[in-house]
């Protein structure tokens, strides 16, 4: 398994397959292989960027094997952070993070396909890495999401850059920000590895907005 085959995905069912033959290997053979700096780069910016008093609860889109996880946790040990994913399998592996205080890296952990039915939920912030690009969530995906976040809530969401043009976010997010649901969209291009790996140079765009209503 590697990047061509995850980019191959064009259904939720495919993503479902993947990832569950791909979720015991994915740290070493994607992770460490491509030396994949996104979601430290991710949870980086969240903490560059998002206040540290009001914001307690965290929801990781697409959170896979937990990485994200793994850095927000180390970087604001009192966050409570919730992942989402359709891969049982992905979520088993983040299942078994521990933080520094051997207290579980996640809270809940919530199988569930971000293309369908939503539950309710009002989190503090939302954040992702790698679940929006090719084959996987688009721009509406994007905006259904925005409800399980409070208004005034955060939301540090990476999308990658060719994903980013070809699915057209950023007219989706800006009609967002016209009908006022959106603030403005703040958007910071950076790697999504690092220079030893085959894939330097491809990009992310990291998406910073709050909800207004
Ligand atoms: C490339 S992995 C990224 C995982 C992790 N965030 C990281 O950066 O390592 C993409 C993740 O998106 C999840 N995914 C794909 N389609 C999905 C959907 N429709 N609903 C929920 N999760 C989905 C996959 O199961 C997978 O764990």
């Amino acid at each position: 398994m590697d990047l061509d085959d995850a980019y191959a995905v064009k259904t939720p069912e495919d993503s479902r397959k993947l990832y569950a033959a791909w979720a015991a290997t994915y740290n070493e053979t994607f992770i460490k292989a491509n030396d994949y700096v996104y979601p430290r780069t991710l949870a980086q910016k969240f903490d560059e960027k998002i206040s540290k008093t009001d914001v307690n609860k965290v929801l990781d889109i697409g959170c896979g094997t937990g990485a994200v996880g793994s850095y927000l946790a180390n970087l604001r040990p009192n966050l409570s952070i919730d992942g989402f994913d359709i891969s049982r399998e992905m979520l088993a592996e983040a299942a078994a993070l521990r933080r520094i205080d051997n207290s579980p890296v996640y809270n809940d952990l919530v199988e569930i396909d971000l293309t369908a039915e939503l539950p309710t939920r009002a989190y503090d912030a939302m954040t992702s890495s790698g679940t929006f690009t090719h084959g996987h969530l688009g721009p509406q995906t994007l905006i259904s999401l925005i409800q399980l976040v409070r208004i005034n809530g955060w939301f540090v969401i990476g999308i990658n850059a060719q994903h980013f043009e070809l699915r057209g976010f950023a007219a989706t997010l800006h009609g967002a920000h016209e009908s006022g649901a959106i603030s403005e969209v703040k958007l910071y291009e950076e790697q999504v590895y690092g220079p030893t790996s085959p894939h330097y140079g491809d990009t992310t765009q990291i998406a910073v907005f709050s909800r207004l209503k």
